[in-house]
């Protein structure tokens, strides 16, 4: 199976250049007729050059094209050049992109390839909407966009998006901060392969801590990733949500145990665009949070004092 081919065919009647397609004025035609907030018809996009030269590091969510932000929508309706990552976004993100935009596939560009964009963006005061998956803060190569940005003195923005792991969790039906099980959450990867992993910041030290682990980019190696988490001590029945292009047609998603991580990942043949959720939280069911209790009281509500007695003996 190949999620890139697959997702890049989505968006029906969208006709976006496909992975590799390079640099065009592909863009399809208006995103319709109704003009949406944040689309090229709502802002009234104008001609490229026509002003200063801007970047803008787009978030764009794990794949869904409706799960961009209206600032994102608004940051693709007003560029001149959208670089988008074809197999990590949907197709359909593009018809938010104006009628002539230059549309180009990251899929195929160096870092200088795209600095090169950049830098003529700053010459001919051309906007450019660098589309990402997920959120950009991580895993995405940001910081070194942004760098370069800062050496080119060309204006950068950065706009958030939904990241796979809170996705994951929608698509889970769960939250990840039970009150007394878990109120911490490790974004993290496996070490090895091409990425070392700083000193103490192996999956089997932060399995030391039990709460809730959000493994990105490990699919691959679901053997050394199910070692790691037992070495650090989580019970081989700790509960883990693995879950493979999630918001994508063929999203998935798998309930197994840290013991039964390997083989589930085996079985499905899963090694990319996958996300693990592990951590007692994923199956415990919520105590009350303090919060909503009516004992409980802050600057919008009163306690009611039954209640607020119940709540202190409850707290021991
Ligand atoms: C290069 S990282 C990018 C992470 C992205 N910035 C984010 O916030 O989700 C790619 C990894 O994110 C996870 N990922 C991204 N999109 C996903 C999706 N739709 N379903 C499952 N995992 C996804 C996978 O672990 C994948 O290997």
């Amino acid at each position: 199976m190949s999620g890139q081919d697959e997702g890049a065919a989505v968006g029906a009647g969208v006709a976006g250049p496909g992975p590799g397609s390079g640099t065009g004025p592909a863009r399809p035609g208006p995103a319709g007729s109704d003009a949406r907030p944040g689309s090229a018809e709502a802002v009234g996009a104008a001609g490229p050059g026509s002003g200063v030269g801007r970047v803008t590091i787009v978030g764009a969510g794990p794949g869904a094209a409706d799960l961009l932000t209206f600032r994102a929508a608004r940051a693709i309706a007003e560029a001149d050049v959208v670089i988008w990552a074809a197999s990590l976004v949907q197709a359909e993100v593009l018809q938010h992109a104006r009628e002539g935009a230059e549309i180009m596939d990251s899929a195929a560009m160096s870092l200088e390839d795209v600095v090169a964009v950049y830098r003529r963006a700053r010459d001919e005061g051309l906007r450019v909407a660098r589309i990402h998956s997920g959120d950009p803060s991580l895993w995405g190569g940001t910081q070194e966009q942004v760098d370069r940005c800062a050496e080119l003195g060309i204006e950068v923005e950065i706009v958030p998006g939904v990241s796979s792991f809170s996705a994951v969790a929608a698509l889970a039906g769960r939250e990840l901060t039970i009150p007394e099980v878990a109120q911490s959450v490790i974004l993290t990867r496996l070490g090895g392969g091409k990425t070392p992993m700083p000193p103490g910041e192996e999956v089997r030290e932060f399995a030391r801590h039990g709460t809730t682990m959000a493994v990105f980019l490990s699919a691959a190696r679901s053997g050394q990733l199910a070692g790691e988490l037992l070495e650090g001590g989580y019970p081989t029945d700790t509960p883990v949500v693995v879950a493979y292009q999630v918001t994508w047609p063929e999203e998935l998603l798998l309930r197994c145990t840290v013991g039964t991580l390997e083989e589930t990942v085996k079985a499905h043949k899963l090694w990319k665009h996958t996300l693990f959720l592990v951590g007692p939280a994923l199956g415990a069911a919520g105590t009350r949070s303090h919060l909503y209790h009516p004992g409980h009281f802050h600057g919008f509500r009163r306690a009611d004092p039954s209640a607020r007695r119940t709540l202190r003996a409850s707290r021991g």
